[in-house]
């Protein structure tokens, strides 16, 4: 089975890029993300604190990968929430548990988040790890939500990219970085096409 881990911070372009390379190979794709936003979201929804590690287990052994929302679940709040619930080492347990077996499908996996390589799946054959700067990333959201009508501060989209990597970056369980044997995409200066035929270049490569 192939498996092609896929990490970085938000906004980062990894989501659109692992889309791209699942369907160019034919594999089945999962954005590990939704798994923490929808625990983020039951519990949100049901006014359940998003501190009681107990509490957020129990919603996490219960995730069903076929029913993740990504229109439900995009929502800025949830992204955050998701965060705060992804630094309990319980909470990942489980949720790991149901990524691992989701990797196992055949003919292969892409599975995208911050732990993959690292954690998840540390023998993928492929490890890529896609990053922008915060300033490019901030940018990219705060187009996004202008297109979709939001209206906000380009300093608090800034300001929300850097407080979600700090968190991503500095828990004790996981943290977001590259794996060692991870190869880097920069996309900064490199649109969403550049950044698929560098990806491909290198999956071409390791799957020869
Ligand atoms: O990628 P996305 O923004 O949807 O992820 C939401 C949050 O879920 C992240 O900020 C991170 O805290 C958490 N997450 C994680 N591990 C993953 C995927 C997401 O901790 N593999």
């Amino acid at each position: 089975m192939t498996t092609i881990a896929i990490d970085g911070p938000a906004a980062a372009g990894k989501g659109t890029l692992s889309r791209l390379i699942a369907d160019a190979y034919g594999f089945h794709h999962l954005d590990t993300g939704l798994t923490y936003r929808a625990v983020a979201k039951a519990l949100l929804d049901a006014g359940l604190p998003l501190d009681d590690e107990a509490v957020a287990v129990r919603s996490a052994s219960e995730i069903d990968l076929s029913g993740l929302d990504r229109a439900v679940l995009s929502a800025h709040g949830i992204g955050e929430a998701a965060s705060k619930i992804a630094v309990m080492p319980a909470v990942r347990r489980a949720l790991v548990e149901a990524q691992r077996s989701f990797a196992r499908k055949a003919p292969g996996t892409v599975l995208d988040g911050r732990d993959i390589g690292t954690v998840v799946c540390p023998d993928a054959k492929v490890k890529l790890y896609v990053t922008a700067s915060p300033e490019v990333r901030a940018r990219r959201r705060y187009d996004e939500m202008a297109a979709g009508g939001v209206q906000a501060e380009f300093a608090t989209v800034l300001a929300d990219i850097e407080r979600r990597d700090a968190r991503d970056m500095g828990r004790a369980d996981s943290p977001l970085k590259p794996a060692s044997d991870a190869h880097l995409i920069d996309t900064s200066t490199m649109g969403i096409e550049a950044a698929f035929q560098a990806a491909r270049a290198i999956i071409d490569a390791a799957l020869k």
